[in-house]
């Protein structure tokens, strides 16, 4: 099988990347992050990339489905380096989340593309994007594993027939493929931008995750563990909680998975 190759040097040069681990085929690039944290760690901001997950994790113990054309990859950031406080450090997926939108809309404008907390990107109602982050100490260092998927050159067509209604990717939308080094560039470039105006413009951060916040108004159910809490949704806080206005007053969710809306 033939699998979409990467210009890494063209990565090296136009990102803030020090270092990139390539695989052609990964189980998971989260996985690969955290077995080789600590060179990754020592070389912050690093990434691994790979042209064909198998094993892709998602939130909440679920699995991410990959084709070759997709793009999956994990970025290394070590948590000090952000001076974003511990507190809010749920906000860095939002920003992820943010990153990504940007992106997507710039590369393909004649969409919209919007976030649904906490991180997921979707067009329409179709998912485009998943965020997986994740947090390891390596002795006393903290480091953040920015787990992304992006279904780019991967036709959902393909897909098991539960995920191939729900999810959509770049080329199902525009009907042509892309450049899978260019879109990672505008990626990572706007996640530097997200990421660095959750210190300088923290207001600002709020006000963009909530101004394309795709839930915005609707009524929904967030299912967290056993409980299901049913509510409109006011808006994203300034911690990154989902607010809600249940019949008994306002609920804020710090987890959860959005099961309608
Ligand atoms: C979700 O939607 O639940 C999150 C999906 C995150 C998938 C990405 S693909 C790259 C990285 N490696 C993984 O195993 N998962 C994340």
């Amino acid at each position: 099988m033939e699998f979409p190759s990467f210009d890494v040097s063209r990565l090296l040069r136009e990102s803030s990347l020090q270092y990139v681990e390539y695989h052609q085929k990964l189980p998971s690039t989260n996985s690969t992050a955290q077995a080789l944290l600590e060179p990754l760690l020592e070389q912050a901001p690093s990434l691994v990339l790979t042209s064909m997950q198998t094993a892709g994790r998602g939130r909440k113990g679920n699995q991410w489905w990959s084709a070759p054309g997709a793009l999956t990859f994990t970025l290394v950031v070590a948590a000090d380096d952000l001076s974003v406080s511990v507190e809010r450090r749920p906000l860095i997926s939002l920003a992820a989340g943010l990153a990504v939108r940007d992106a997507l809309s710039e590369l393909a404008s004649d969409h919209e593309f919007w976030l649904k907390w906490p991180n997921d990107v979707l067009s329409g109602t179709q998912k485009i994007s998943g965020i997986l982050v994740e947090q390891h100490t390596l002795e006393t260092r903290p480091a953040l594993l920015i787990g992304i998927g992006v279904n780019v050159n991967n036709s959902l067509k393909e897909a098991p027939a539960e995920i191939c209604l729900r999810a959509t990717s770049l080329f199902d939308l525009s009907g042509h493929s892309s450049d899978l080094t260019t879109v990672l560039i505008a990626i990572l470039q706007r996640l530097d931008f997200r990421i660095a105006q959750l210190t300088g413009q923290p207001r600002m951060a709020l006000s963009d995750a909530n101004r394309f916040h795709l839930l915005a108004g609707r009524s929904l159910c967030v299912q967290q563990g056993e409980e299901r809490i049913y509510g409109d949704c006011v808006g994203i806080d300034e911690d990154g909680q989902l607010v809600l206005q249940c019949e008994d007053g306002i609920h804020r969710c710090s987890s959860g998975i959005v099961a309608q809306w």
